[in-house]
Formats: C-alpha cells, sequence, structure tokens
C-alpha cells in the first residue's frame, strides 16, 4: 500500500496530448505525486541515473517521496474520459443493433431501465458498470441514470465509494414514454431532480469527485415546463454540468420539430430553454447545418461523439463531422453510449472514431481529413476533459492538475494469447503506442489511479 502523505515519483516512459494534434511521447521522465493527488512536478527528461539528482535539486528528500519505477514494458497515459454513458444500460450492451433510435428505446430501452425501481438492483448493476470501466480505464465517465431518484443516488454513492470521477444525471423523462417508465409529472420529475442534486452536494460538497448532470434524456421526452424548469435550475447551480441527445438521427430529428413547431432546429430549441451554453455536452450531433456549427461554437458547447452507437443504432448510420467540429474549434470528446453501443471501451471508440473519419473523408471527397492516432488519443483524454469543463483539472499531465493516469503494459501476462505481446525490442516508444491504441485492450492497462490514488490493480508499486 502506498504511504498516505508522501510524494509519489513516477520514474518513465510517459505519454499525454498537449493538444489535438500535439502528442508528447516522453522516454524517460519523472511525475511527481503530491499527497492530495496533485501533479507537483513534471520532469519531461529524466534518466534513471540522475533521479536522485533531480529529486534533491526540488528539494523532494528521499524519506518524503516514495518512487515508483515503470518496469520495462509499461508507461503511463491520462485515464480516458467517458463523455456519454448510461449507466443503467450497462446489462443491455449489444441489444437491438440496427435498429432506429425510437423504436430501440421502446423496445429495448425502455423495459430495461424501468428495473431500476427497484434499489437492490439498481446497486447490483451500477457496482458492476463502474468496476467495469474503472476496469476500462474510464476514470471520469458523464452517466445518464435512469429516471429514479434513488437508483440515481446510489449510483453517485457508488461512484465515490469506489473512486471514479463521474457526472450522474436523474434522467427526466415526463412524456412520450410508457406509463411503466415516466416520470409522474413535470413538477415530480423536477423535484426529483432537485433531490437527487441535494444529494450528491451532500456527499460531495465540493465536487472533489462527483457532481450531479442535468439530464433531460431529449426534448421528445420532456415537456416544455420540464425544459424550462432544468433551465432554470442551471441558471441557478452554474456549476452543474448539463446534458442531452442532440441532432442523432433522421427519426428522432423529425419527431422533435413535429412537437415543437415553434423551432426550426434543436440548437434553438435548446437555447430557448436556457440548456446550451460551455457546460452542455451534446451526444452525437450527426446531423449539423452550418447555422447549428455556428450555434455550438458560439455557445461554447462540448460534443460527446459516440461513433459505435452512431453506426449500430439510431437509423443514421453515420457517424458525426467529427473533423468538420475540430476545424471549426467545437469541443469535442468520445462516449461509448453503453447500450446503444456494444462496448465500454473508449480503445475501441477511438478505433471506431477513425474508421468513421475514414468514411467521412471519403464521403467529402477528401475535404474532411481522417483522424490520426494521434487525434484520436486526444479526443479520448483532453479532449473529453474540455468537453466536462475539466481541463483544468484532468486530461493530461500538466503541473497543478490531478493525477487521473493509467499504467499500461505490455508485458503480455505471460500466455494470454489475447493481450497485445506486439512489442519488438527494436520498436520506439511511438511504435508501442501505436500498437496499444489499434490493439490494445483493458488487459494491458494494469493500473487506474484516480486523484492519485489506486482504483484498480495491487499495491501500486
Ligand atoms: N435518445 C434518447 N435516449 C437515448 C438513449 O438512451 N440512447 C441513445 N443512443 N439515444 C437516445
Ligand atoms: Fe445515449
Amino acid at each position: 500500500m502506498t504511504a498516505e502523505g508522501k510524494m509519489k515519483a513516477f520514474v518513465g516512459p510517459v505519454i499525454h496530448s498537449l493538444s489535438a494534434s500535439e502528442l508528447e511521447i516522453l522516454p524517460s521522465a519523472l511525475l511527481v505525486v503530491g499527497p492530495k493527488g496533485g501533479i507537483a512536478h513534471f520532469v519531461k527528461d529524466c534518466p534513471w541515473s540522475e533521479v536522485s539528482t533531480i529529486l534533491a535539486s526540488l528539494h523532494l528528500p528521499a524519506h518524503l517521496v516514495e518512487i515508483l519505477p515503470l518496469k520495462p514494458g509499461e508507461f503511463l497515459i491520462p485515464g480516458f474520459v467517458d463523455t456519454h454513458n448510461h449507466a443503467p444500460q450497462w446489462a443491455q450492451r449489444g441489444l437491438g443493433q440496427g435498429m432506429h433510435i425510437l423504436d430501440w428505446l421502446d423496445k429495448i430501452t425502455f423495459p430495461n431501465e424501468a428495473r431500476f425501481s427497484d434499489p437492490g438492483y439498481a446497486r447490483c448493476v451500477y457496482s458492476s458498470c463502474i468496476d467495469g470501466m474503472l476496469r476500462q480505464g474510464i476514470t471520469t465517465a458523464s452517466y445518464y441514470g435512469s429516471l429514479h431518484g434513488e437508483a440515481t443516488k446510489i449510483l453517485a454513492d457508488l461512484c465515490l465509494d469506489k473512486g471514479q470521477r463521474a457526472f450522474v444525471g436523474k434522467c427526466n423523462m415526463s412524456r412520450n414514454s410508457p406509463a411503466y417508465y415516466c416520470d409522474a409529472s413535470p413538477d415530480e420529475s423536477l423535484e426529483v431532480t432537485e433531490e437527487c442534486i441535494a444529494h450528491i452536494r451532500a456527499i460531495d460538497p465540493d465536487g472533489r469527485l462527483v457532481k450531479h448532470v442535468l439530464t433531460p434524456r431529449f426534448a421528445i421526452s420532456c415537456h416544455p415546463e420540464v425544459l424550462e424548469g432544468l433551465g432554470q435550475i442551471a441558471k441557478r447551480h452554474p456549476d452543474l454540468p448539463i446534458q442531452t441527445h442532440f441532432n442523432e438521427a433522421d427519426q428522432e430529428m423529425k419527431a422533435t420539430m413535429e412537437l415543437f413547431p415553434q423551432f426550426t432546429n434543436e440548437a434553438d430549441l435548446y437555447e430557448h430553454y436556457g440548456l446550451l451554453g460551455r457546460r452542455s455536452i451534446l451526444a452525437h450531433c450527426c446531423h449539423m447545418t452550418d447555422y447549428e456549427m455556428q450555434r455550438l461554437k458560439a455557445l461554447d458547447c462540448g460534443v460527446a461523439h459516440c461513433p459505435i452507437s452512431n453506426m449500430t443504432v439510431g437509423g443514421g448510420f453515420m457517424a458525426a463531422p467529427i473533423r468538420e467540429f475540430m476545424r471549426r474549434g467545437i469541443k469535442v470528446g468520445l462516449g461509448t453510449d453503453s447500450g446503444g453501443g456494444f462496448s465500454s471501451s473508449i480503445l475501441d471508440t477511438m478505433r471506431q472514431a477513425m474508421i468513421a473519419s475514414y468514411a467521412r473523408e471519403v464521403a467529402s471527397q477528401g475535404r474532411d481529413k481522417g483522424l490520426t492516432i494521434a487525434e484520436a488519443f486526444f479526443l479520448g483524454t483532453l479532449g473529453g476533459a474540455q468537453v466536462c469543463c475539466l481541463e483544468d483539472k484532468i486530461g493530461n499531465f500538466q503541473v497543478d492538475k490531478e493525477f487521473d493516469a493509467l499504467v499500461i503494459s505490455l508485458d503480455g501476462r505471460g500466455d494470454d494469447p489475447g493481450v497485445m505481446t506486439v512489442a519488438e525490442d527494436e520498436d520506439g516508444l511511438g511504435t508501442i503506442f501505436e500498437k496499444f491504441v489499434m490493439t490494445g485492450d483493458d488487459r494491458n492497462i494494469s493500473k487506474v489511479f484516480v486523484q492519485g490514488l489506486l482504483a484498480k490493480g495491487g499495491d501500486g508499486a
């Protein structure tokens, strides 16, 4: 067990993003983490032989620092950020692939989410979900809960207990949902939201790890009074993030415009209700006009890009125009989307983001270039942090940020044939990193740190 109160000095290879296009690959770095989990020092070139001298020059005597050399084949990267995840869909991932969105919600998702009226069931599934996410190296997740207040509080409690950084939202859905899975009334929908906000403030007063996120499921499932009420709550609580589904698929967009004929697009609709701004996390954004992209940029909204679910559930089967968003300076991160997809791995999501971007490159006759590995990695780390307005805290290893990090290991775990074991002696760190992003999986993630504490994987040594 790592000694409380001591600083930790990681010594070895470190890889992180400085921006969308700048990946920093450091073969021998020294990263000092303070007792409260903040990054105290980051020396980018520190050969093993110079560790003591450099620590001394930083006025860090040996007895105050626990030195943690990375083993051969290991390197450090920032923790992954999942900007769009439905925790109650953990047990339904992969079901209903190929279905159109409203049919999929009706047939697969609502019957499943309705089960979270049972707190015992919620505790069991949410516990497994958070463990599973941490195992995938997801140190930060923005979760939609079900509509139930009790289950949503349990989800927040468990994130805090297990040490996952999370946004947790009671899902607002007061209409166009089946009687067995619908808020009792617009007022009740807002009251339960307020209760969840109060609960999460009580368990984590400073929002150190967990925050409530205002979560109108989408305009279709919310009475105008609910959208209005949530906009007012957003105004009263300027620290709370907001999330919703946005321009996901034709079926959904058509139904939205029929319900809200006074608007001609979703950007104007959500802006009208006070739900668009720098803390808005808009999932999907597959079908965007020039006007709506201008609005997102002007309002500094973030996009949760979910390329797996976009190409398997929804009906559009075309992922969002990410290159166009990046060109315009719109914030973008990655989302696994839980049930809407088939994988809770950000590595899988990075790969699918690349594949989807190659299709976009062809469809745009070469104008929208496919994503590079560095860009896909940025989206899953620093880009996600920006979307969650957490870029001052996490996303890379800048000094004064918090240490949310993964130890990646290429040791192959003995005889497990599924694990990436392809690193060759002559491979440089850049090549090893590329192999990890394209072929690695959770078995290569040997330790997960959130705020400097080990969330998974042994003794931290
Ligand atoms: N739109 C409204 N609810 C959902 C959901 O649960 N998943 C997806 N992909 N889209 C939605
Ligand atoms: Fe979703």
